[in-house]
């Protein structure tokens, strides 16, 4: 049995958090977990600047289920004024319960910027954005997280420092996704690391995330490294259940969920009307093709179903192809415990601004936040 996870004022009775998963973690996704489980789930990212000049993209993604009490969202920002601006409008305008900060996008598109996981290199600019979000948000006294890896690579490690950092500035918590920016998702998630940002942080609880791919991995994390609770990512893909398997591990009971391909196909159906409940059937069914080869990982669908599947266009299409799948297939036990989702390879250099490197400071540095950046993770 494990304590529940204290953010500030924010109890979680279950130390379990959806990771942000851009594209991923929308409304319907959050809700869909959420009737499996308990825990905080956190709202795709969304970007500070598009928040605060009111972006069309950026509005349609902040977005919350009617079941949703407890709010939380994470900002991508890498200007402290404008993640202020736009922590103040989370608070005051959507009512939100919690706000995360994005230290951690790997994607090069991103980190040329000097945003993401490229950021905490300048200590002094990261403190800075995150005294600005703390200030902006205990009016409402509402908890400001950070999520960040291990560093920009191995020669160039941020996190310890980042610790300190985002305690001295008055976060609630920091997250750590033991890799690092150069590994991309890569290799193995780098559990010491977390274990060390535990021992180095003493007035904030650390969340550690990578590779949790069964609810025993969870307990397995918290063990090794003193953690307060667990972020939970691409282990969740096209399995929602993990979270009842997650609520139970942390309860003290040994669940693991083994749904037939009935039972898939129904989480299926609930996920894609979810999807269509809050984007419309047109844009809902277009966002659910990119989940379908996740649900059926490891299961014998053949080739053509899961291409019509992949494009499927309508719910009424959609029953009549999972009409058509074995409903007493046996849950494929081989899947359990292996990698789903994004994997890649890892990247020789890190792309960052001209002279990225050169001091560690970064106050009063400017770096252009894109808007409508919607890549995350
Ligand atoms: C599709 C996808 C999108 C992601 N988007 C975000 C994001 O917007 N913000 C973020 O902090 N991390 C993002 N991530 C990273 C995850 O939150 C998490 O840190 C990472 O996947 C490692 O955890 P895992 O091993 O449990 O998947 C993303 C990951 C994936 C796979």
């Amino acid at each position: 049995m494990t304590s529940p996870l204290q953010l500030g004022p924010l109890r979680v009775e279950t130390p379990v958090v959806l990771a942000p998963m851009a594209g991923i973690t929308n409304a319907a996704y959050r809700r869909l977990c959420a009737e499996q489980g308990a825990g905080l789930y956190v709202c795709e990212m969304i970007t500070s600047r598009g928040l605060v000049e009111r972006d069309e993209t950026t509005m349609s993604m902040l977005v919350f289920d009617e079941l949703e009490t407890t709010r939380s969202v994470q900002l991508y920002g890498t200007d402290p004024v404008y993640v202020a601006k736009a922590t103040e409008i989370l608070c005051g305008e959507y009512g939100v319960a919690h706000v995360d900060l994005n230290f951690g996008c790997p994607v090069p598109k991103v980190t040329r910027k000097g945003g993401g996981g490229a950021l905490p290199w300048k200590r002094n600019l990261l403190g800075q954005i995150l005294e600005h979000a703390v200030a902006a948000a205990a009016p409402y006294d509402v908890p400001v997280t950070m999520k960040t890896r291990k560093g920009l690579d191995e020669d160039h490690l941020t996190y310890l420092d980042a610790g300190r950092i985002a305690e001295d500035a008055g976060c609630a918590a920091i997250a750590l996704h033991g890799r690092t920016v150069a590994q991309a998702y890569s290799g193995a998630a780098d559990w010491d690391a977390i274990a060390a940002l535990v021992a180095h942080v003493d007035r904030i609880p650390v969340l550690g995330n990578g590779d949790i791919w069964e609810a025993a991995d969870a307990l397995r994390m918290v063990e090794q490294t003193g953690a307060a609770g667990v972020v939970v990512g691409r282990g969740c893909l096209g399995r929602p259940w993990l979270f009842r398997d997650l609520a139970a591990a942390f309860a003290g009971d040994d669940v693991k969920t083994l749904p037939t391909l009935g039972e898939v196909a129904a989480m299926m159906r609930r996920h894609a009307e979810l999807l269509c409940e809050h984007m419309g059937e047109e844009r809902g069914c277009k966002e659910f093709r990119k989940h379908v080869t996740w649900y059926l990982k490891g299961f014998a669908a053949g080739g053509p179903m899961r291409r019509s599947l992949g494009l499927v266009d309508s719910l009424a299409a959609l029953d009549g192809l999972l009409a058509e799948l074995d409903a007493d297939e046996p849950f494929p036990v081989s899947e359990l415990g292996s990698p789903r989702g994004r994997q890649g390879s890892p990247r020789d250099r890190v792309v960052l601004p001209e002279g990225w490197l050169d001091d560690t400071d970064g106050t009063g540095v400017v770096l252009r936040e894109d808007a409508a950046e919607t890549t995350g993770g």
